[in-house]
């Protein structure tokens, strides 16, 4: 166990008080008789200063071999400075716990480290086991878990059910076209894309459930935006309508932004987010905007678009680069939607449906919406799919015994991630990315 954190050091309350730090070179330099050493651990950074005629020769020279990455504990004192951070620790004894080989050291430098910021080469995605230790990703791994916290959050206190589905399925959710499949026993199953169906199933039982859990795309084209592998919170509610669903969209989404910016803003500001961009999501409503004037505004923006066609991410990017807040966009067109959701009894070109928009070009961080609740309504759609029934018989049952009206959601949790914390590219807030080229390391 530790005995004391850097964070304990960096708040003051160990000032000129003797501590024993465990952690890895972060930094360091200095000349012959004084060796400066920024040590990190998982809350921070300290300046250790280390001198030969504190330490003698022995250990001096000991301590100033240790190479960037080095796991080791420190003992000393804390003395207020004012340099960065306001603290720094002199070195009473260094104890090197992992040394680095100076035939191998560690391959992450300073400057790969600063192209590092782009996400973009590949040496850095090849190291990235390595990489998960850079300040970046380490924030981006805080402002993750504080999201993943925030949505468990929101639906416990309003007595949520958590509830598990298989991830090995019979059937396509969101359309066949990105369906992985797997050979199964001399069968073929597919990763699921989403717990929905088996959560609408549990739904005469639970009435209000959610999960955080993995959902699989074969997505070819590689975009800023999507995973093959990425991380899914998704609800479902008995009697409620497309407007019911898309309240609990919006105050999750406004309740995670809020738990950022009460436990992350050290970090969000780190890494040069805004904090009122993100104020501002948490404290305002979200517009709703039907499809057709969405189609109608991007084409007075020049953009060709048919009506009829979904909105591809290339499309959202131009609608929501304006965007103050997100906004939900209702009412698709039924030919752009999956057999599932609901028609419009007023109008049966569309379906009652939602994805919800983020700003500054981020585009779609939610889908859904009511779901088709009759077992004649169902039989229509599936069969006006040209979809067989059989893998979807259990999904049939739910509506042959005890239809309800329900609906629910599904949120892009690492899209929400990338969003809020201002990155440019999706992978940059998941520690291991997997799209069409990588499933290593
Ligand atoms: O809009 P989608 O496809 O909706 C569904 O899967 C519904 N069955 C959800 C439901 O109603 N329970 O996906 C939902 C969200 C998207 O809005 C997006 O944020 C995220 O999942 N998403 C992806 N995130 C990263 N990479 C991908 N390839 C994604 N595909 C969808
Ligand atoms: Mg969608």
């Amino acid at each position: 166990m530790k005995a004391d954190w850097v964070s304990d050091v960096l708040s003051g309350n160990r000032d000129h008080k003797s501590v024993e730090l465990k952690g890895w070179v972060h930094r360091t330099r200095g000349n012959k008789n004084i060796r400066f050493v920024v040590l990190r651990d998982s809350t921070g950074s300290v300046q250790c200063v280390v001198k030969r005629d504190v330490l003698g020769d022995e250990a001096f020279e000991n301590a100033a071999s240790a190479l960037i990455e080095s796991s080791m504990i420190v003992r000393g004192e804390v003395v207020p400075t004012d340099r960065q951070h306001g603290h720094e620790i002199q070195v009473e004894s260094i104890e090197i716990i992992g040394p680095v080989d100076p035939e191998r050291p560690f391959p992450i430098t300073e400057s790969a480290m600063e192209s590092a910021d782009s996400g973009e080469t590949e040496f850095l995605l090849d190291q990235r086991h390595l990489y998960l230790r850079t300040s970046r990703m380490t924030t981006m791994l805080k402002i993750r878990s504080s999201v993943f916290g925030a949505i468990h959050g929101y639906f416990r206190d309003l007595d949520f059910i958590e509830y598990q589905a298989p991830n090995f399925v019979a059937g396509a959710v969101e359309g066949g076209s990105t369906l992985f499949e797997v050979p199964y026993f001399g069968r073929t199953a597919y990763l699921t894309q989403s717990w929905q169906l088996y959560a609408e199933a549990a739904m005469p039982a639970l009435e209000r459930l959610y999960t955080i859990a993995p959902s699989f795309r074969a997505e070819k084209s590689r975009t800023r935006r999507h995973l093959t592998e990425f991380w899914h919170a998704e609800m479902e509610i008995a009697w409620g309508s497309n407007d019911e669903v898309m309240a609990h969209g919006e105050s999750l989404v406004r309740r995670i932004a809020k738990d950022l910016l009460d436990d992350r803003s050290d970090e969000l500001q780190s890494i040069d987010r805004d904090l009122n961009l993100i104020a501002r999501y948490a404290d305002n409503p979200y517009p709703r905007m039907r499809y057709d004037e969405a189609v109608e505004t991007l084409q007075g923006m020049g953009v060709e678009i048919e009506w009829g066609q979904d909105l591809d991410y290339s499309k959202e990017k131009i609608l929501t680069k304006d965007f103050d807040v997100p906004h939900f966009l209702t009412h698709y067109p039924k030919i752009a939607k999956p057999f599932y959701h609901r028609v419009d009894p007023d109008d049966g070109n569309y379906v009652l449906c939602h994805d919800l928009l983020a700003p500054e070009g981020y585009g779609e961080i939610i889908g859904g919406g009511e779901r088709t609740w009759s077992e004649e309504e169902i039989l229509k759609r599936i069969d006006e799919e040209g979809t067989p029934r059989d893998p979807y018989q259990f999904y049939i049952d739910v509506r042959t015994y005890g239809g309800v009206p329900h609906g629910g959601f599904g949120l892009g949790v690492d899209r929400v991630c990338a969003w809020l914390a201002g990155a440019d590219h999706i992978r940059e807030v998941i520690p291991f990315p997997r799209d069409s080229r990588r499933v290593t390391p």
